[in-house]
């Protein structure tokens, strides 16, 4: 599902976020996938604030860079929204014919969705019967406010980009992760029952200001929350030990926090662990039968060393980071494993965008 998107041979997938562009193009290959291009191009602190373009010059600019530094195949691509333009809501339909369920669909959207209907996107999926209400099927809503796509489609056009899918950050999480070990593919069409041998898997995608959580049971998505919290609360809290700038605490964080004050770090864990403490609480309050049973970290904060275990102690779950490579095969001539090992968990988001274009 995807809140648009047009048929089309080969696209890019392009994560447009507040410290940066990431930009992948895969290829199926009959052993799965290969990266075919990547590149990732920082951006100014203030281009994007909250989701929101601000520099629209500088983030054309980083995707004119993103293109020449990958030298993709195409300029078709694939994007993500989230944030709070974006809602995402499960809801019981009575079964009913095809015209029904449409009518339906838009009387639940106008109810659902705070904006005027004709200011979103609107896309639908059925996920199959309601374990609530029996005899209801139970029916994913998506919307996103119409002036958000058309700010990321304006700067990319800029760039002679085209977005040919527009996609929820969540979703395309679900996507790469499906390609991981610890998140086997399964089948869709399982129905969520009250078993004991319910998989019940977290996502969260930790950014440098937003958290994107996608809680599934059985691969059917339970529950989705974005979160403000990330890197950046880190960085500050570098920041404010040391009495030193911005870039300098962010400096010392990527180069392996040394001489950073163990006291920094507790203050942004107990900040991160009660941001994901009130969603995990949102989620078991209407799921109580199915305890989240694994934590599935990536996004850049993931690239912090230890964080999983840390997590893992804090909130008395499992916890694991996502690796896509080497489940993505990359040509050891074109690009340097140590890296793509290294920074894989910071690229689920674009990768499980890129995918968008195998979808059948
Ligand atoms: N090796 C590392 N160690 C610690 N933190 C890191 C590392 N690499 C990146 N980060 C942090 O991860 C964050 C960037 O992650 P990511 O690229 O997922 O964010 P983003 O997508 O640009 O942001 P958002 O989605 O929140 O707008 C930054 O705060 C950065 O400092
Ligand atoms: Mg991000």
């Amino acid at each position: 599902m995807a809140l648009f998107s047009s048929k089309s041979e080969g696209m890019m997938g392009i994560d447009i976020s507040s410290t940066g562009i990431k930009l992948v193009e895969i290829d199926k290959v009959r052993s799965g996938y290969e990266l075919k291009s990547l590149a990732v191009v920082p951006l100014p602190r203030d281009a994007i604030v909250e989701n929101t373009i601000i520099d629209s010059m500088a983030v054309s600019q980083a995707l004119l860079d993103a293109i020449e530094v990958a030298r993709p195949s195409t300029r078709n691509a694939a994007i993500a929204v989230s944030g709070n333009a974006v809602i995402i809501k499960t809801v019981p339909i009575a079964t009913a014919t095809e015209f029904e369920l449409e009518t339906q669909i838009e009387y639940e959207a106008d109810q659902h969705v705070p904006y005027d209907i004709d200011d979103v996107y609107l896309d639908f999926q059925i996920q199959g019967e309601s374990a609530e209400d029996p005899g209801s099927m139970d029916v994913v809503l998506v919307a996103c406010k119409r002036e958000v796509v058309e700010d990321y489609q304006l700067v990319l056009s800029e760039a002679g980009i085209t977005a040919k899918c527009v996609d929820c950050a969540v979703f395309a999480l679900e996507n790469s992760a499906e390609l991981t070990d610890e998140h086997s593919v399964i089948d869709t069409a399982a129905q969520v029952l009250p078993d004991e041998d319910a998989e019940v898997h977290a996502l969260i995608n930790i950014g440098a200001n937003l958290i994107n959580i996608n809680v599934l049971i059985n691969g059917q998505m339970a529950f989705v929350r974005d979160q403000f919290y990330g890197g950046q609360n880190l960085t500050e809290e570098i920041q404010k030990e040391h009495g030193i700038s911005y870039q300098a605490a962010e400096q010392m964080k990527l180069e392996n926090f040394s001489g950073v004050n163990p006291e920094a770090i507790e203050r942004f864990y107990v900040g991160l662990t009660s941001e994901l403490v009130r969603s995990l609480d949102f989620y078991s309050a209407n799921h109580a039968e199915f305890p989240v049973q694994k934590l599935l970290l990536s996004g850049g904060c993931s690239l912090i060393p230890g964080i999983a275990t840390e997590l893992e102690q804090r909130l008395g779950i499992e916890a694991t980071v996502l690796r896509p490579f080497p489940s993505i095969q990359a040509s050891s001539r074109k690009f340097d494993a140590d890296y793509l090992d290294k920074i894989g968990p910071m690229l689920m988001m674009p990768i499980g965008l890129a995918m968008r274009g195998f979808d059948s």
